[in-house]
C-alpha cells in the first residue's frame, strides 16, 4: 500500500509585516533581516489563531483533491502553537470542517512537526489502517514570539498547510520512504515554555514563556543534520540526488538553505525558496512550499521530491515522494 498526496493547500493570514515595521519596534534594519536571513516581510495573524489557519489550509486542499470532509478516515495536525493544551487543533479542525467519520489528533515535532506528521499517517496508511487522510502543519509563533527581542522576533511568521493523502494499491506514486531524528540532549538550544504552568495550591501563575534561541547552534545543527538525513535516506532508496527534482526544505533561514545545497553538491534551482514572503512558519513552511509548488504546475506526475525539515528537540527528518 502506498501513502500518495492526492490534494495540497495553504493559508496565511492577510496582514503582512516588513522588515521596515519591525525596525519601527526594535533595533534592527531591512538590510540585516535580508542579508543575515532572506526574509523580506511575514504574515501574522491579528486575531484568530492556529486552528482558523489550519482549517483554511484543509479546506483548499480537500477542494484540490476533489475529497468531501465525510470521507476522511483521519487527521493528522502538526503545530506547537495550538490554540488550546486542549481539544487538539485536529479535532477543532474535523468540528469545522464537519468530517464526522474522522478520528483527530496533533503530533509535537515543532519545525520538522509536517514531516513527522505525514510518516505517521504514511505509517498508518500502510497498514491499512486508513483509507484517506487529512495532513496539517500549522503554526501561529506571532503569538510567542518576545516582541521585544529582536534576535528571533524578526525570523517567524504565522502560516498552514495541508495534504490530503490516500491508500493506493497500485502504482509507483506516493511515499517512498522516511526518515526521521531527534536529539533531546540538546533540548535546550530552541525551547518556548508551556502555558499550564500555574501551580497547585498557590496563587502563582507565571508569565507565559517566550521563543527563546541559540541561533548559531540551531545553524550548525541544520546544516550537518539535514544533508546527512537526505544522503541517508536517498542510500536507503537507492535514488540518486539527481534524480531529485526538488528539495523542499524547511524555511527557516536562505543561508541555511544554502549551505545544505552546496553540502549536498545541488544548485539552488532545485531548492524553492518563498521564505522572503512568509519569514519562517515553523511547521507550515514544507506544506506551503509543497502547495506553492503544485499550484504552479511545477509538480509532475513522476517527479521525485525530498521534504526536509529541522527543528525544535532537537528533531530532524527527511522523506522521498514520487509525485
Ligand atoms: O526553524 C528553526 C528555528 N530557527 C532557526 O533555524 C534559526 C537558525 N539560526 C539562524 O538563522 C541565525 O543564527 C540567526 C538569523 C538567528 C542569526 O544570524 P547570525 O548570523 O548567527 O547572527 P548572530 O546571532 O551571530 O548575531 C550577529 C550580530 C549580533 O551583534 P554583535 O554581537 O555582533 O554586535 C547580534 O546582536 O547581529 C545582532 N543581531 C541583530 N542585529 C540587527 C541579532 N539579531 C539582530 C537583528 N537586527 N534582528
Amino acid at each position: 500500500m502506498k501513502t500518495v498526496i492526492i490534494g495540497t493547500g495553504s493559508f496565511a493570514p492577510p496582514r503582512v509585516v516588513t522588515n521596515d515595521d519591525l525596525a519601527e519596534i526594535v533595533d534592527t534594519s531591512d538590510e540585516w533581516i535580508r542579508t543575515r536571513t532572506g526574509i523580506v516581510q511575514r504574515r501574522i495573524s491579528e486575531g484568530p489563531g492556529t486552528t482558523w489557519m489550519a482549517a483554511e489550509a484543509a479546506k483548499r486542499a480537500l477542494e484540490d483533491a476533489g475529497v468531501r470532509p465525510e470521507e476522511i478516515d483521519i487527521i493528522i495536525a502538526a503545530t506547537t502553537t495550538a490554540d488550546y493544551c486542549f481539544p487538539s487543533t485536529a479535532c477543532e479542525v474535523q468540528g469545522i470542517l464537519g468530517a464526522g467519520n474522522a478520528v483527530g489528533y496533533d503530533v509535537s515535532a515543532a519545525c520538522s512537526g509536517f514531516i513527522f506528521a505525514l510518516h505517521t499517517m504514511d505509517a498508518l496508511i500502510k497498514t491499512g489502517t486508513y483509507g484517506t487522510g487529512l495532513v496539517i502543519g500549522a503554526d501561529n509563533l506571532s503569538k510567542t514570539v518576545d516582541w521585544s527581542d529582536r534576535s528571533t522576533c524578526v525570523l517567524f511568521g504565522d502560516g498552514a498547510g495541508a495534504a490530503v493523502v490516500k491508500a493506493c494499491e497500485s502504482g509507483d506514486r506516493g511515499v517512498i520512504c522516511s526518515q526521521l531524528g531527534s536529539d533531546g540532549s540538546k533540548a535546550s538550544v530552541l525551547t518556548c515554555q508551556a502555558r499550564s504552568m500555574g501551580n497547585f495550591l498557590t496563587e502563582s501563575r507565571p508569565e507565559p514563556g517566550y521563543i527563546a534561541m541559540e541561533g548559531q547552534e540551531v545553524f550548525k545543527f541544520a546544516v550537518k543534520k539535514v544533508p546527512e538525513c537526505v544522503d541517508s535516506l536517498l542510500r536507503d532508496a537507492g535514488t540518486d540526488i539527481d534524480e531529485v527534482k526538488y528539495l523542499v526544505l524547511h524555511q527557516a533561514n536562505y543561508r541555511i538553505c544554502e549551505s545544505i545545497a552546496r553540502r549536498l553538491k545541488i544548485s539552488m534551482d532545485k531548492i524553492p525558496m518563498n521564505i522572503d514572503r512568509y519569514g519562517n512558519t515553523s511547521g507550515a513552511t514544507i506544506p506551503i512550499l509543497l502547495d506553492e509548488l503544485n499550484r504552479q504546475g511545477k509538480l509532475c506526475r513522476g517527479d521525485k521530491v525530498v521534504l526536509a525539515g529541522f527543528g525544535a528537540g532537537l528533531t530532524w527528518g527527511a522523506m522521498l515522494v514520487q509525485w
